[in-house]
């Protein structure tokens, strides 16, 4: 690729090295059943969304001090930088560790440190996504973000189990972090329908969505997705790895391109669904027919909706003319 790349969707704790995560168990003293990376990647094979679900879970269950999680964010950063991404955000989800005793600052300060020397040297742009879970309180969680709003701390998303836990249960939430200064997205349209993106936009008022890809069953969110400007942070191989789609041949990225929505192009959880936003880039390409320049045209759409602030991506921009 001659122009930078961009992601506006990575979960840090789906990123980690396979031999971080069991060096980090063993250290630990975590009970975890791989103890090799070729025994982790053959769990990697899951049978529906939930059970990634359990996988995700899984793994937080190794990070069991600040220095995991400043060691995971220094390396999510070199492998970024390595595949000449210009910008990234990423997303860590520390309710998991909170509810094993971990305090949310120590988390927090832990990670933004980690994404500091993960650019140190490197011509590369970051933001920090605070991620909430679906099935548990957030209300603290948020909170605790809302200190962080302005302080190496941009947005909160909100991940897990979208079939169960509708966006309803979570509109105090994402108007506290807006009150506070946080900016918004969410996971939705991935394990459930349209239905699902119309409450993140109607009640969660997000102006970005993570997957979304379901919107394509509703000709009239498509319409609404384009009208708005909303972007879709889009991820193609997470979803054929989840079975949120059987193949690459049923997704709907071209025709939600074609139809003029902003899209993007996204690794989501690139050590468990082996993947890298780079891969993304040329699965576009190899199998939805992406040229150079619509590729192009989709590094510049991450920018444009990223959380960074507006000189950032003015200077971001003219790297990717
Ligand atoms: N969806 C929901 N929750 C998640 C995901 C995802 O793609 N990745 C990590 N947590
Ligand atoms: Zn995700």
């Amino acid at each position: 690729m001659d122009f930078p790349l961009a992601e506006l969707h990575l979960h840090l704790e789906g990123a980690i090295r396979p031999n971080t995560v069991i060096e980090l168990a063993r250290e630990n003293g975590v009970d975890f059943p791989f103890s090799t990376v070729e025994e982790l990647q053959r769990a990697l094979n899951f049978s529906d969304f939930l059970k990634f679900l359990e996988m995700f879970q899984r793994v937080n269950h190794c990070l069991a001090k600040p220095r995991d999680f400043e060691r995971i964010a220094r390396e999510a950063v070199e492998d970024l930088a390595a595949q000449e991404v210009c910008y990234a955000e990423i997303r860590y989800a520390p309710m998991h560790s909170m509810l094993r005793g971990m305090e949310f600052d120590d988390v927090t300060a832990a990670v933004i440190e980690g994404m500091r020397q993960g650019c140190e040297g490197r011509p590369i742009e970051l933001a920090l996504i605070c991620g909430l879970t679906r099935q548990w309180d957030c209300g603290e969680c948020a909170e605790l973000a809302g200190k962080w709003a302005g302080h190496g701390l941009e947005a909160i998303d909100i991940g897990g189990d979208e079939a169960g836990f509708p966006a309803e249960d979570f509109m105090d939430v994402y108007d506290a972090a807006r009150s506070a200064g946080l900016q918004v997205t969410a996971h939705a349209g991935e394990a459930a329908g349209p239905a699902s993106v119309w409450a993140a936009i109607e009640i969660l008022e997000v102006k970005r969505i993570g997957h979304g890809i379901r919107a394509i069953e509703d000709p009239v969110l498509v319409r609404f997705l384009r009208d708005q400007g909303i972007t879709l942070e889009v991820c193609p191989t997470s979803n054929v790895k989840t079975g949120v789609v059987p193949d690459f041949a049923h997704h709907p990225l071209r025709r939600l391109f074609d139809a003029g929505v902003r899209v993007t192009l996204n690794s989501d959880d690139p050590a468990m669904f082996q993947t890298s936003v780079k891969q993304e880039y040329e699965v576009a390409a190899r199998e939805f027919g992406f040229s150079p320049q619509e590729l192009r045209l989709l590094t510049r759409n991450a920018i444009e909706a990223g959380f960074c602030q507006t000189e950032v991506k003015q200077r971001l921009l003219e790297g990717v003319l």
